[in-house]
């Protein structure tokens, strides 16, 4: 009964967890059936739900594409009730796979194909054995708090969050739980969310993005020789350079202090995450989830894996600065954390002695006059703990010739078959991005993939199992919606279940035989019974599309579109110019639209919180209907002498007395113009800013959003220039007169001189 006790109160104790939906996280599952994964730890350490994860299936992005990141996190974040980070990184490493077993990869090379487990392909991998080794021999950190956790061993596979070693994959677990890491890892920073962003600037020059690592090295067969008979080498320039094996022997062999370099690529971006609320493992604040915009990197690799961590921290003792001094204080006072201040003791031993201390389970007097004991559930393992996701393997192509300099937009499907309740911490079926913004001209990439091997019982069209999706564009619009400016022509409406019948149906301009590629995922499939798109794969790729039509576009898929019960449907919004949406906090950073066409650059310090940052552009006949068609007037200049760029939020965002730059492409050719604001909700007053115009681009200040145009302008300096002449052509013959007045003999002078000549 007290067992079970206790397994029930470990079970509520996990309170984080952390899912990526797309990529599709795998939370180390492969391909098995149930519900449950098989293997927790076959890969790395995720602390999440058995339930979560979807099993394998790879992609193929672009580089320097664009793909919106998709997680959910259980305990919230960029909320007062923890302190939160995300880290977001990547790894490429052609050694990497999946793998065909949902069995952990040996530690010992004698259980492995060929006698090397790095290239045994039976199992999946990402860190290699090398690097587990590494972790497995070297010394831990012995400045970490450890809370009342009494770690098994003296090397970085033993930390407070997995005190017994636990072996997942290759991975380290010191590695793992600590962040910036500071011995070498093969992960490459993308971005750092954090509930403090003040700790950006460290983050940014702590990473192994931009800065070295060391650690003391020992030829790779000692270690394999002697990992098994307790050899720790050192994690310090001094020990290690002292260290030699075995020891006290002059004849062995010796460390020596190495360093790696930095990854050679720019620091991770890092701001304030988005709000989230606890225990509520779903979408953010507006109803959609909680995302990160990543711009593929320009390398060129078949093996990548991006890894999601999720770091939770109570706020009940100041985590970030508290060290093994604490755990020195351990023996006669829990964990070493004074909690009397905050408790309203006069002393620790007071605070103690009523159970206030942190340590496993402890158990409080609350009132002087009442003997009752609480039994609070606290796991220090657990307070601060890590939550991680990492995506299945796939793959960064180079750009073809006719894809250099265009913007690609990765659209994919997310989720798996099953209703809500079946899925769940997974999601049912989307598309992300489930509205896509993008411009004519800019390339759509449509490519999903699935599993065949999904739970029998989960509901679902087609055979039982699979997954398969479609786009087909919906039927047309029967009913108004609310008012707001669209862009350009509708096609296609969200409450329809139809799609389009006509034979002509447009879809971002795509010729028809694209249009049939995706309704019936040719040309991967050729016919077949595919009313339910049964007898096609699990896998789907387009190819990069270019879009050649303005307007705004719903679709839909046709076989997971259940009214009753699920719905699969997206939106892609094309406009004539471009534009493009940050989430930029207290760090600062710039939102760009490509070509220099407009740039809105936030300083460090400029926001206290997070802004969703938009710009966007519209060519000048776009925005020149959307005045009209508000019943309003340019008032202003002559002509155009750029795009409109719109700004958004339009109310002031920037804290009391701070303001952002605004750089915005001035057409060439242009030579006096003025720059002004007016509001994109009536267009109804236009007010000049005061701009500096250098090489073609005009540079100002603003605090607020809206829409900016340069016009032409009478050209009030031409007039000056002419006026200023003519006065010193007066000046120069009034002066030559009074002068010569003055002085009649040098007049004189002047009139020999040339009837000399003459
Ligand atoms: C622990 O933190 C204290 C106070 O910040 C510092 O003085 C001390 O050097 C730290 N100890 C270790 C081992 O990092
Ligand atoms: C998590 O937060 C703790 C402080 O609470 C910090 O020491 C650790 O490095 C962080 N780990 C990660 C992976 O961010
Ligand atoms: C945020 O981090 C800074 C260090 O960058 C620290 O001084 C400050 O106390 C932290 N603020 C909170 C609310 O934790
Ligand atoms: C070290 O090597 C030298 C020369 O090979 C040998 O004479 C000596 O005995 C060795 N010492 C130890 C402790 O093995
Ligand atoms: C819609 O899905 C439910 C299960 O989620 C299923 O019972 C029902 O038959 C489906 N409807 C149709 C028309 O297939
Ligand atoms: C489709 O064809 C019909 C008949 O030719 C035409 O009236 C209609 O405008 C076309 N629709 C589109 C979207 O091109
Ligand atoms: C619809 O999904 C719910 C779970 O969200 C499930 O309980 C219900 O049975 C489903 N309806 C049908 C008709 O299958
Ligand atoms: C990501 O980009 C999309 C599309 O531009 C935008 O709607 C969204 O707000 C962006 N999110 C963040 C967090 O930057
Ligand atoms: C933003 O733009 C400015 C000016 O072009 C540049 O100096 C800075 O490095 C940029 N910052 C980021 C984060 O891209």
């Amino acid at each position: 009964m007290k067992l079970l006790g206790i397994l029930v109160f470990c079970v509520g104790l996990v309170q984080g967890d952390i899912y990526f939906h797309n990529p599709r996280g795998s939370n180390n599952r492969l391909d098995e059936r149930g519900r449950a994964r098989n293997n927790a730890n076959r890969m790395f350490d995720s602390q999440n739900n058995d339930r979560g994860g979807y099993n394998v299936g790879s992609v193929y992005y672009y580089a320097g594409s664009e793909l919106q990141m998709e997680w959910t996190n259980q305990h919230s974040c960029g909320n007062p009730n923890n302190h939160c980070e995300l880290i977001i990184q990547y790894m490429c490493d052609e050694k990497m796979r999946d793998g065909a077993t949902t069995s952990t990869i040996p530690d010992n090379p004698m259980n492995c194909a060929n006698y090397d487990c790095n290239t045994d392909t039976k199992y999946g991998m990402n860190e290699d054995f090398e690097y587990y080794l590494n972790c497995r021999t070297r010394e831990r950190n012995k400045g970490l708090f450890l809370a009342d956790q009494k770690p098994k061993g003296h090397t970085a596979i033993y930390t407070r969050q997995n005190p017994g070693g636990t072996r997942r994959g290759y991975e380290c677990p010191e590695e793992r739980d600590y962040y910036p890491y500071w011995h070498p890892s093969p992960w490459v920073d993308v971005a750092v969310m954090t509930n403090n962003a003040t700790r950006c600037p460290y983050y940014q020059e702590e990473s192994a993005n931009v800065k070295s690592r060391w650690a003391c090295v020992l030829p790779r067969s000692v270690l394999v020789m002697n990992y098994r008979r307790g050899i720790v080498v050192p994690n310090n320039k001094e020990d290690c350079e002292a260290f030699v094996w075995p020891p006290n022997n002059p004849n062995g062999t010796r460390g020596v202090w190495t360093e790696f370099p930095a990854h050679g690529v720019a620091p991770p971006e890092c701001r304030e995450t988005e709000w989230s609320r606890d225990n509520h493992l779903g979408n953010g604040l507006g109803g959609y989830p909680n995302l990160y915009n990543w711009t593929i990197p320009e390398i060129n690799h078949d093996t990548c894996v991006l890894r999601i961590r999720y770091n939770i921290s109570t706020n009940d003792y100041d985590a970030w600065n508290t060290n093994s001094s604490a755990n020195e204080k351990r023996r006669n006072q829990g964990s070493g954390i004074d909690l009397s201040e905050q408790v309203g003791f006069a002393s620790m031993e007071e605070a103690k002695a009523k159970g206030f201390v942190l340590e496993n389970n402890p158990v409080v007097k609350i009132f002087d006059d009442v003997d009752v004991d609480l039994r609070l559930a606290i796991n220090t393992a657990q307070y601060g703990r890590t939550f991680q996701d990492r995506s299945h393997t796939f793959a960064i192509e180079p750009r073809t010739s006719d894809l250099v300099g265009v913007t690609i937009h990765n659209l994919n499907v997310r989720g798996k078959r099953g209703n809500i309740v079946q899925v769940y911490p997974a999601v049912e079926y989307d598309f992300v991005p489930n509205t896509l913004h993008a411009a004519n001209g800019d390339y759509v990439h449509f490519q999903w993939t699935g599993s065949n091997t999904n739970p029998n019982n989960n509901d679902g069209q087609g055979q039982a199992g699979t997954d398969r999706s479609n786009v087909v564009l919906q039927d047309a619009q029967l009913y108004p919606e609310g008012s707001g400016l669209t862009s350009g022509q509708k096609f296609g409406h969200w409450g329809r279940s139809y799609p389009q019948h006509i034979n002509n149906v447009t879809f971002l301009g795509l010729p028809k035989q694209d249009l049939q590629r995706l309704a019936l995922l040719m040309p991967n499939q050729f016919r077949g019974e595919m009313s339910e798109l049964d007898d096609a794969g699990t896998y789907f790729d387009l190819g990069p599309r270019k879009i050649t039509r303005t307007g705004t576009y719903h679709y839909m898929c046709t076989r997971n579109n259940n009214f009753s019960n699920r719905s699969q449907k997206g939106k892609i919004v094309c406009s004539e110019g471009a534009s493009k949406v940050k989430a930029i906090g207290w760090n600062g950073g710039n939102v760009t639209l490509g070509d220099g066409k407009a740039a809105v650059i936030v300083s460090q310090g400029t926001f206290s919180k997070l802004v969703k940052l938009s710009v966007e552009e519209w060519k000048a006949e776009e925005g020149e209907q959307k005045v009209q068609a508000a019943n309003q007037k340019v008032t202003v200049g002559e002509g155009y002498a750029s795009s409109y760029i719109v700004v958004h939020p339009e109310e002031k965002f920037s804290d009391e007395g701070k303001k952002v730059t605004l750089q915005m492409k001035i057409d060439p050719g242009s030579s006096e113009i003025g720059i002004y604001r007016t509001s994109s909700s009536n267009f109804a007053t236009w007010t000049k800013v005061d701009a500096e115009v250098n090489d073609g681009i005009a540079q100002f200040q603003v605090a607020e959003g809206g829409v900016y145009v340069a016009r032409t302008v009478p050209q009030v300096g031409l007039i000056v220039g002419i006026v200023v002449t003519i006065l010193v052509i007066v000046a120069l013959v009034v002066g030559t007169v009074v002068y010569f007045k003055k002085n009649p003999n040098k007049w004189n002078n002047i009139r020999r001189s040339t009837a000399n000549r003459v």
